[in-house]
């Protein structure tokens, strides 16, 4: 068998479409521990439930549901009990109530993402997003779509001044946001979120009077009830109802409550749109599955419950956020060439290790990746870096995730890296 020739039968975008290099970083860390180093492993995106529960409405309610025969397929578009959990909880919760043909289920965040793009954009052309940002780049990809990145750093606190998008807006398919942001965890000013629907409904009502297609937001706020200290999360049908007509938002379970492997997540969005979502993700059978759905409804629609879990989920990923970020800080206080941005939302901290040019006394430093390198192997702290989320223009900023370690874990190796940061020695 010849498997250069067999390779050559895959198809063009699939050939070159990139696997996630988070996963790779992954993979060296495990490495490392198979090795016996001691690693704190902030690169991962999800729970560890040891320290972060399901909430025990999700736990029971799936075994309940499960034996209560929910084991066929449930309806494309989600289940009745379900979409009319997701509409009252957002008019409870987010002031605002969509209608129920607005609403559509599917299994996560991640096939409501992929659908979004499939029905909004065709191939040549634009989406406008920010880097870094996560996996915009490959959605795009998949669906031929042009990417218009727009580089962001810690002054803007991640996401794209107003000025840098609107330039775009004129003859883009879709602008994508996703607040609060991973890989940042920071959650995007109102007052900018505001102004870029101003511009957006400005710019549809010239598109409309012109024939030509409307513009789209997707609105990913998949870790919107994660946020911490005076964090508020803002969303644009909030800020200007009319943007109703144009925003298409992804949500689910998986963030905020703890729940990534029971894939349940939502899109509220414009019927033609989710009607198209619908029968894209109808073929891919991406819908999820009924036991957890009912679940998610009966959690959903119990609101003591609710907020009982997010108090306790807020509390567990905000301590362990505090306690990075003033330890990072007492390390800047004291010289060193370390950063890292206030937590406001959900489960990263963003921070800046700007030590090319020290030395360990081994070795000088001379690139962003040797620093990598010395953090994991000396202090073992894993981390992902901003790279891996399209923005190589932040060559020294990573993502911390607190998703899988406990404050005793953390703590030590904070210690660790002051004691290793006291060996070095600086540029002269
Ligand atoms: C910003 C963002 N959107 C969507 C997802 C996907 O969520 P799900 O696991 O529900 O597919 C993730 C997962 O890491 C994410 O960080």
């Amino acid at each position: 068998m010849n498997s250069e020739w067999l390779a050559s039968g895959v198809a063009t975008m699939a050939a070159s479409l990139q696997g996630s290099s988070i996963l790779a970083i992954a993979a060296q860390v495990r490495a490392l521990v198979a090795q016996g180093h001691q690693i704190c492993n902030l690169t991962i995106g999800d729970f560890d439930p040891k320290h972060y529960p399901l909430p025990d409405r999700l736990l029971q309610g799936t075994t309940d549901a499960l034996r209560e025969g929910h084991t066929n397929y449930p309806p494309a578009n989600g289940i009745p009990e379900l979409r009319k959990a997701v509409q009252h909880m957002y008019k409870a919760r987010l002031g605002w109530e969509p209608k129920l043909e607005n609403v559509l289920i599917a299994g996560g965040a991640r096939p409501v993402l992929y659908g979004c793009y499939r029905a909004v954009v065709n191939p040549g052309e634009k989406v406008v997003y920010g880097t870094p940002s996560w996996n915009n780049n490959h959605y795009t990809h998949m669906v031929g779509g042009v990417p218009v990145e727009i580089q962001v750093g810690p002054e803007d606190n991640f996401f794209p001044p107003l000025a840098a998008i609107t330039p775009h807006l004129r003859d883009a398919a879709l602008v994508v946001l996703n607040s609060p942001l991973n890989p940042s965890g920071t959650c995007i000013d109102p007052a900018t979120l505001a102004g870029l629907c101003d511009a957006i409904l400005t710019e549809n009502a010239a598109r409309q009077s012109q024939g030509r297609r409307p513009l789209f937001l997707c609105y990913d706020q998949i870790y919107w009830m994660l946020t911490f200290g005076e964090s508020r999360h803002a969303d644009p049908v909030s800020l200007r109802p009319a943007m109703a007509d144009y925003t298409v938002y992804v949500d689910g379970i998986s963030k905020c409550f703890a729940a990534t492997g029971l894939r349940v997540g939502w899109t509220v969005g414009p019927p033609p749109v989710v009607d198209a979502m619908n029968k894209v993700l109808g073929h891919v059978g991406a819908w999820a599955p009924k036991a957890e759905q009912m679940a998610t409804a009966r959690l959903l629609d119990d609101s003591a419950s609710t907020d009982a879990y997010l108090a306790f989920i807020r509390g567990a990923a905000g301590a362990r956020l505090t306690m990075l970020f003033q330890r990072l800080e007492h390390l800047r206080a004291q010289g060193y060439p370390v950063q890292a941005l206030e937590p406001q939302g959900a489960i990263y901290l963003s921070a800046e290790f700007a030590l090319e040019g020290w030395s360990s006394g081994k070795k000088v430093f001379h690139s962003a990746a040797d620093v990598r390198t010395w953090l994991l192997e000396e202090v073992g702290l894993a981390m992902v870096p901003f790279r891996a989320f399209g923005a190589p223009h932040a060559p020294h900023w990573y993502r911390l995730s607190v998703g899988a370690v406990g404050e005793t874990e953390l703590s030590a190796m904070l210690d660790r890296l002051q004691a290793a940061l006291g060996t070095l020695t600086r540029p002269a």
